[in-house]
């Protein structure tokens, strides 16, 4: 069960839509391209798309992280952003989906910019280590591995880079009592990045709650 943006208030929703417009024609075509190629309708919600093309932005990132590219509406978000010569590495387990992802960022121009890596992200990560520290890191895969992300990215960000994670209130269910593994997974990655001392974080009521969090040391 996701929430809408907007304190789950459709009239407040349609008026940030309204007003900020995160969604253009070429956003538009990447959800209807992922559709009518059979991809899960799983893209980011579109403020949030917008919440990352603006820190990204505010961030001056020129070294970016993706788990989990889908279309690629999220990693579009993430370019407009990018500082000048800067690169998205995005990770995507599913060959469609990345298929589906380089035609998407094709038709944005971006194709100078991104790279795609196929295969398990927790695998394939190792291969831009050298390519670090990044700048700004955004978690969207299987949940399962949140918290091995979050130890990649201590890892592998610079001190003030920045590491955002999607669907961190796991579907309204995150303050639950009775959990299943999906949401305790989510559970444990946000108490691991709330108490990490190399992080200062916090957790934006957008629609599907992100986790955002500054590498401090
Ligand atoms: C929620 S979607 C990503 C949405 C995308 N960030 C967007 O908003 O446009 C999650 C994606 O992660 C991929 N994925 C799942 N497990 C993965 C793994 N272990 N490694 C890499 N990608 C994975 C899925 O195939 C799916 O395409």
């Amino acid at each position: 069960m996701s929430k809408l943006f907007g304190q789950n208030d459709p009239k407040i929703a349609k008026y940030a839509e309204d007003v900020f417009k995160p969604v253009d024609p070429l956003l538009a075509e990447v959800r209807k391209n992922a559709n009518k190629q059979g991809l899960p309708d799983i893209h980011v919600g579109s403020m949030d798309g917008l919440h990352l093309e603006v820190l990204t932005k505010a961030f001056n990132v020129k070294k970016a992280v993706e788990i989990g590219t889908l279309a690629g509406y999220s990693g579009i978000n993430i370019c407009r952003g990018l500082a000048e010569g800067g690169m998205l590495y995005t990770f995507e387990f599913s060959p469609k989906h990345a298929q589906v992802a380089l035609e998407n960022f094709r038709n944005a121009g971006f194709e100078n910019k991104v790279k795609i890596f196929i295969g398990p992200a927790l695998e394939k990560l190792k291969e831009i280590e050298n390519l670090g520290p990044f700048d700004f890191v955004f978690i969207d895969a299987d949940k399962a591995s949140y918290s091995d992300y979050l130890d990649w990215s201590y890892k592998n960000l610079k001190t003030g880079g920045v590491l955002t994670a999607d669907n961190t209130f796991a579907w309204g269910l995150i303050a639950d009592e009775e959990q299943d593994k999906q949401v305790l997974a989510i559970n444990k990655f946000n108490r691991a990045v709330a108490s990490h001392p190399g992080f200062r974080a916090t957790i934006l009521p957008t629609g599907e709650g992100l986790t955002l969090a500054v590498k401090i040391k």
